[in-house]
């Protein structure tokens, strides 16, 4: 039976307020693109094109609206309310009646993969186990769904941010499941936090005797969930992009591996790769270092930023200082007229924030 894909578009995201007091996390932008069109992008890049998308009450309408019937992307998408964030397995049992008995690529839209899934879903495909993790080595596995392998590479046992952890593994959010993992799902009882958890369900196909095979994440991979993990992704994110500037250029430098999008106008000003700048955005009199993204219709006037995220119409005046590892939303302004003290700024604003310095 053909794969499916679900993407999880849910939860609290309570790590990124005050950015997801107004937007769903998974729509923040990484180098000028909703984290969740990347998920999506490497689900149909791997030929699935029947995906559901869970929602929360809270933030279903904005990813509903931003992904459509998915047809921009050519797949089929069905949205799946999960009415509380009681857990990544609550989720995929939410989906149970659109997955079926279909196998599936369960895919958390807050993480980033720079490999792609083509090669494990190809996997799948031919050697049809019960479930594939991926994993990566961690500085910190206390703060991830954490793997022990034995001497053949075989999950052994997995354990959910534990306090001491068994090794430095962690579990990557995206997973390859035959429909075997619904019954055990059924049976979950919630965790000490409250939550159904994932790691719980593959446990009990461990215990079962039943096929878990594990890979190492090829590429980096990013799970978007704090702010600095923001500006790393876009960092990671823009560190891919090959030089495209089709917006107006006037006395502007433009130097190494920068996107211009069209309608955005450079004026008098250095923009040093790898950069991303929206389409309508305006720079003029200023600098945009490495790892910046700017957002549609932004403004950085007689400023200097870097390594940061300026989201859809953000505003920076005259600031006497660059800004630098920050993160603006949507509609900030950040005013410098008349300010002549030197500083460094670290910010981290929600949308519609408004600074006056
Ligand atoms: P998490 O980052 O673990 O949880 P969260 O989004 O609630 O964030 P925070 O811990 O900061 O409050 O979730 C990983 C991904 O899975 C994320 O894209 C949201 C999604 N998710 C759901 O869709 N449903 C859920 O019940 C949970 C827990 C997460």
């Amino acid at each position: 039976m053909e794969l499916k894909g679900l993407v999880l578009s849910g939860g609290k995201g309570t790590r990124l307020r005050p950015l997801t007091h107004t937007r769903a996390k998974q729509l923040i932008p990484i180098a000028g693109k909703p984290n969740l069109f990347y998920a999506l992008e490497d689900l149909v890049a791997a030929g699935i094109t029947d995906i559901g998308v869970i929602l929360s009450p809270e933030t279903g309408d904005e990813v509903r609206a931003a992904l459509g019937d998915g047809s921009s992307w050519g797949v089929r998408l069905t949205y799946i309310v999960q009415e509380a964030p009681l857990g990544i397995a609550h989720a995929v049992k939410t989906a149970q009646p659109f997955l079926g008995d279909s196998p599936f690529v369960l895919y958390l839209g807050d993480n980033l993969l720079s490999g792609g899934i083509k090669h494990l879903v190809a996997e799948y495909r031919q050697t049809r186990p019960e479930a594939i993790v991926l994993l990566t080595p961690v500085e910190d596995p206390r703060a991830f769904g954490v793997a022990v392998l034995n001497q053949a590479g075989q999950v052994v046992r997995l354990l959910e941010k534990p306090q001491d952890p068994p090794s430095n593994l962690a579990l990557v959010g995206v997973y390859l499941f035959s429909p075997a993992i619904h019954a055990i799902i059924n049976r979950l009882k919630p965790s000490g936090r409250g939550e159904y958890e994932i790691t719980e369900a593959i446990q009990g196909l461990v215990d079962g005797g039943q096929r878990v095979v594990a890979h190492q994440v090829r590429g980096w991979w990013k799970d978007t969930g704090k702010p600095e993990d923001l500006l790393d992704a876009n960092r990671l994110a823009l560190s891919q992009v090959v030089r495209r500037v089709e917006g107006e250029l006037l006395e502007a430098e433009v130097i190494g591996e920068v996107v211009v999008e069209p309608g955005a106008k450079i004026v008098r000003s250095t923009v040093r790769g790898p950069a991303y700048i929206g389409p309508g955005a305006l720079i003029e009199d200023g600098y945009v270092g490495p790892y910046t993204a700017i957002g549609k219709n932004a403004k950085l006037m007689a400023s200097e930023v870097e390594y940061s995220i300026l989201m859809d119409d953000a505003q920076v005046y005259a600031l006497p200082y660059r800004l630098d590892s920050s993160i603006l939303g949507q509609g900030v302004v950040v005013d410098g007229k008349g300010n002549t003290r030197r500083h460094t700024l670290q910010l981290v604003l929600g949308d519609r924030s408004r600074v006056r310095l």
